[in-house]
């Protein structure tokens, strides 16, 4: 009896046997598979058009989330609710990439010392959120987020608002010239405690 040897071509033995050959083929294989997987994403209408109910954010929101950035907020909240039951039950909807469409950078994060936030919008009063954020521990008395007592004291940086959603625009956010153009006088004299509100006032609201 005759075993049948492969006449020309990549047997198994010379892949499984040869290195180099071996590492080129797992990432060409990685390659493909990666490509198929993520790029349609790029032009799938679920992963790329607001969802209904999804408007870019105000002057002051906008403010708000530099501040959440700025204060390094992402450190400790995620903005994601997994498609699971246990999240689903203390989050809300799950997160939908339709909902961070307006989103630079998105803040989704992983890092969950508090809670998720994505949809924290109309669960607490304002004035809920001015006592927690100038000091958690009257509110949540085992609290470990840091206070933000500056916040309350400080006023937004309004000159700097028509330039960044000027830029927001270049990338696909749809402010109108005249939103660009009242930006400054919209802030002007608020505190970055009321922006930082605002922010958190408007998160998920499009999907509850
Ligand atoms: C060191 C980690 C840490 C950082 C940084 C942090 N937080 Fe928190 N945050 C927590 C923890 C823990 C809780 C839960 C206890 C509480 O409510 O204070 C929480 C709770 C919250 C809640 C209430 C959420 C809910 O559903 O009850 C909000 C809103 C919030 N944080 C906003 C912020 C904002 C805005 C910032 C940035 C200015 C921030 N946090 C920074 C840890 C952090």
């Amino acid at each position: 009896m005759t075993t049948p040897t492969p006449q020309s071509g990549l047997s198994h033995e010379k892949v499984e046997t040869n290195n180099f050959l071996m590492i080129v083929l797992i990432l060409l294989v990685l390659l493909v598979g990666g490509m198929v997987e993520i790029v349609p994403l790029f032009f799938q209408k679920s992963t790329t058009e607001p969802i209904k109910g999804i408007k870019p954010y105000t002057a002051l929101q906008l403010a708000g989330r530099d501040i959440y950035t700025r204060e390094g907020c992402y450190n400790c909240h995620s903005q994601m609710i997994r498609p699971f039951r246990a999240e689903t039950l203390r989050y809300g909807h799950y997160s939908v990439a339709g909902e961070s469409v307006y989103d630079h950078p998105f803040q989704w994060g992983s890092k969950r010392t508090g809670p998720d936030l994505a949809r924290v919008g109309g669960k607490y009063s304002d004035e809920w959120h001015r006592i927690h954020l100038t000091n958690p521990r009257d509110l949540v008395p085992e609290s470990n987020m840091p206070a933000y007592p500056w916040l309350e004291k400080t006023l937004v940086d309004a000159d700097s608002l028509p330039s960044h959603m000027t830029a927001l625009r270049k990338v696909g956010v749809p402010y109108t010239d005249e939103e660009i153009a009242k930006a400054t006088a919209d802030v002007k004299g608020k505190t970055e405690l009321e922006a930082t509100i605002a922010f958190l006032q408007s998160l998920g609201l499009a999907l509850k």
